[in-house]
């Protein structure tokens, strides 16, 4: 079901949808806040993937839900493993109610595509759990890998049939990415399907009791929703510039990856989609034991390096979640290609300094 909400500022709008916001991120913490409710006297919880974009862990910090964290597979090119899933929820049963699953398609920090097989899986899991399924679509335009296609959670859900078809579901789309990477124009929204009428009552009354985001914001993400379409003047323009950013950041995923792939302890996964990669690195013991005196985590400790001896910064991997004892960190592949050439230099350079140092 399509409805708009922000009746007065989406009224003038081609596209219909569930909420406009002023970003992805509002709108997913407008739907989380739906789950603040003990149930059986336990606390909720919300299956998250780990590594994750650290908007959902601060998020269900804030409203007091659970994390309930599920490792994505880092040899399956951080696959998604429903054996992973079932570990999670069933250790996570003992201390909350777990309502929702989260996850994150193409994947951030992880780069992943999931197949339509492995979302058809989740989609199975999330009904026999009775989850609420969280689909983070953000990423949805930034597909680069051959053979890697998007798929929405709303297209498998609906095309499995029921009982599927009937789950409740909501999908989160952003202007601040693609191929537009508007961040600074602040648009989002949430797509809603099956949700109890009685809660999504709640839910637009909540969301209407803010204030509309703004015009820009809106102006911008309509544009995306409805881009030119054949035979309009600016089709073919916009179809160029569309291609060709895409195009420009297929090249620079793979120049990342190949890059890092060439480098002493490094490994790193395709990047499928999404913006950025996320390598891992193993670190010699020497520079484990230099952190630790610096009072530092190991990644953050080399972060701090790099960023010191560089001016590279990279986000640490204990900033998303990763499995005890591993190191990595996440960069992005944003940098226009020359500018992007000259980083992954520079950042070779340091790393066998690096090495040379503490080895
Ligand atoms: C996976 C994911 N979801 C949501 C968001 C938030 O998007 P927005 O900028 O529209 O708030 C981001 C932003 O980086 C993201 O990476």
């Amino acid at each position: 079901m399509k409805t708009a909400s922000f009746l007065l500022s989406l009224e003038s709008l081609l596209w219909p949808l569930d909420a406009a916001d002023s970003g992805a991120s509002d709108a997913i913490k407008n739907v989380l806040k739906l789950l603040i409710c003990d149930i059986n006297g336990k606390r909720p919880g919300v299956m998250i993937p780990i590594p994750q974009y650290p908007l959902y862990s601060a998020t269900l910090a804030e409203f007091n839900i659970q994390q309930v964290g599920y490792y994505l597979n880092e040899s399956t090119n951080w696959g998604l493993d429903i054996s992973e899933l079932k570990r999670a929820i069933e250790e996570a049963r003992k201390t909350c109610y777990p309502r929702a699953i989260v996850v994150i398609n193409p994947g951030n920090p992880t780069g992943q595509v999931l197949s339509r097989e492995n979302i058809e899986a989740i989609i199975k899991f999330a009904h026999k759990e009775k989850l609420f399924i969280f689909a983070d679509e953000v990423y949805q335009h930034n597909i680069y890998a051959p053979g890697s296609k998007f798929f929405s959670f709303k297209k498998v859900l609906v095309e499995m049939g029921e009982p599927y078809s009937k789950m409740e579901l909501a999908s989160f789309m952003s202007c601040s990415k693609g191929y537009m990477g508007e961040c600074g124009l602040r648009g989002g929204y949430a797509e809603v399907l099956n949700m109890e009428p009685q809660v999504k009552a709640m839910y637009l009354k909540a969301i209407s009791a803010m204030l509309c985001p703004t015009v820009l914001g809106q102006a911008c993400l309509d544009i995306i929703m409805n881009p030119p379409r054949k035979g309009e003047p600016s089709y073919e323009l916009f179809q160029k510039e569309k291609n060709g950013v895409l195009e420009s950041l297929k090249l620079r995923a793979k120049m990342v990856a190949d890059t890092f792939n060439s480098m002493e302890g490094f490994s790193c996964n395709e990047v499928q989609g999404a913006m950025y990669a996320f390598p891992q690195i193993k670190l010699p013991s020497k520079a484990i034991e230099a952190a630790k005196k610096a009072g530092k985590a190991p990644d953050v400790f080399y972060a701090f390096e790099l960023l010191e001896n560089t001016g590279i910064c990279i986000v640490p991997g204990s900033g998303f979640g990763q499995v005890p004892g591993t190191y990595h960190f996440r960069t992005t592949i944003l940098p226009q290609p020359d500018k992007l050439k000259a980083m992954l230099d520079n950042f070779a350079r340091f790393h066998k300094q690096f090495l040379s140092k503490y080895s």
